[in-house]
């Protein structure tokens, strides 16, 4: 077996589980949900792929974990899955794959039957404009484009923008910021991430392309606006490994889709947000029905100092920690790299406690936090996105930005 591609895929299933446990601390169930089964997908891959690997037992049981996880926030939140197809039926069959070594997890196999529909969040998210960092250019860009049209359309003689790209590093708030949009109109919100469209588990992307769509212009009825949400729009143009010609008419079908909006539908509130970090693989017909491309950026030094000061409040601080050398310290980290360095900074502390045997007696605390811990932390946890990979956004944004 390919020890590579299983560390791949193994990568894979950890950043998506741990963005999952991030979103549902943070309440935003649905998409907790949409990430707990990406983590899910890619663990049953594995397991499909590898049926001999050791790690096996684990994957299975971590699976199963994140599907009660899911039921339970189902449960807790009404979040019942939409309407069930033909798809279901067909996939259920035995044509995707299964779990067949040593039948473990039947909730599992469960997770297998899913349809498209199930992975298509409409459920508002609980993320507020203010939650977001910074990023002002970025949000009064998606006021202007959504929340004027809507109120005054009679202003907008010549029509609105439907496409809005979201692009830059990782980890610097575009799936927040598409979820505080939703927040904040009162309007359908739609999510889906691109790599569920494509999964080959849940249906040819093509068609899923189309019951998205169809589903969104079905919404329009009610007379409120509404955003269809592409995360990790890039996966829709396919990657390597992918059957030849499938990405295609996947492109294809979402380019026709979003014509619809723009020549049929003058007057429609329907909004296509779609979010990448490698704005760079998207070709110029697909760019185009994109007219606003906006850049979220690494975060700033006021940024970054807010963000020190959301993270930290819950903290015993020793006086030292000024916020302000924290901001400085921190340049060229991300918002998601911050919020990493402030749990590290916390883990400090607690692990002392442990190691003094004591911890276990509640009548002692953790030492305040001091600023070698934090330059401590930042020393062994260098920034995610590289200078190169900074210029290389700037250099895109310059050819391609559309505010
Ligand atoms: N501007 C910000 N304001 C507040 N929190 C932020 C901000 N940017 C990042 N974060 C923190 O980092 C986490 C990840 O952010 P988010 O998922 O929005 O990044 P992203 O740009 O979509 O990244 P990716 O390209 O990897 O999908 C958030 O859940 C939040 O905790
Ligand atoms: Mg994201």
């Amino acid at each position: 077996m390919s020890v590579v591609a299983a560390k791949e895929l193994e990568d894979d299933a950890k950043k998506y589980a741990s963005e999952a446990i991030r979103l549902d601390s943070q309440g935003a169930h649905g998409m907790a949900i949409q990430m707990y089964q990406k983590a899910i997908s890619t663990l049953v891959k594995l397991v499909h792929l590898y049926p001999d690997y050791r790690l096996n037992k684990q994957y299975t049981e971590r699976a199963m974990a994140y599907q009660e996880r899911v039921k339970a926030i189902q449960a807790a939140h009404g979040l019942l899955p939409q309407d069930h197809d033909a798809d279901t039926d067909e996939r259920a069959s035995g044509r995707g794959p299964q779990l067949n070594s040593g039948g473990k997890g039947p909730q599992v196999v469960q997770q297998l039957k899913a349809s498209f529909s199930e992975l298509v969040i409409t459920e508002k998210p609980d993320v507020k404009w203010d939650d977001v960092v910074g990023l002002e250019d970025c949000k009064q860009a998606i006021r202007e484009s959504i929340v004027f049209p809507f109120l005054r359309p009679d202003l907008f003689k010549l029509g609105w923008p439907r496409g809005i790209l979201l692009y830059g590093p990782p980890g610097c708030g575009k799936t927040m910021i598409a979820a505080a949009t939703a927040a904040e109109i009162d309007g359908y919100f739609i999510s889906v991430d691109a790599a569920s469209i494509m999964s080959k588990w849940l249906g040819e992307g093509e068609k899923n392309v189309s019951k998205l769509f169809s589903n969104a212009r079905k919404m329009l009825a009610d007379n409120k606006p509404v955003i269809v949400f592409v995360d990790e729009i890039d996966s829709l143009l396919g990657t390597r490994g992918q059957e030849v010609g499938g990405e295609v008419r996947v492109r294809d079908q979402f380019l026709r889709e979003t014509d619809g909006i723009n020549d049929k539908g003058k007057n429609l509130h329907l909004y296509v947000i779609g979010a990448t970090n490698k704005p760079w693989t998207l070709d110029p017909p697909f760019l185009r029905r994109f007219q606003k491309r906006i850049f979220v950026p690494l975060p700033d030094n006021e940024a970054r100092m807010s963000q020190f000061r959301n993270y930290t409040a819950p903290l015993t601080l020793s006086e030292d920690v000024v916020l302000a050398l924290l901001a400085k310290l921190s340049e060229g980290y991300s918002g998601s790299d911050i919020k990493d360095i402030c749990q590290g900074v916390q883990l400090r502390v607690v692990r002392e406690l442990f190691e003094t045997g004591n911890a276990l007696d509640k009548e002692t605390m953790t030492r305040p936090i001091t600023v070698s811990d934090f330059k401590e932390v930042m020393r062994t946890r260098r920034p995610s996105v590289s200078p190169e990979m900074v210029r290389a956004y700037t250099q895109w944004s310059e050819n391609f930005k559309a505010l």
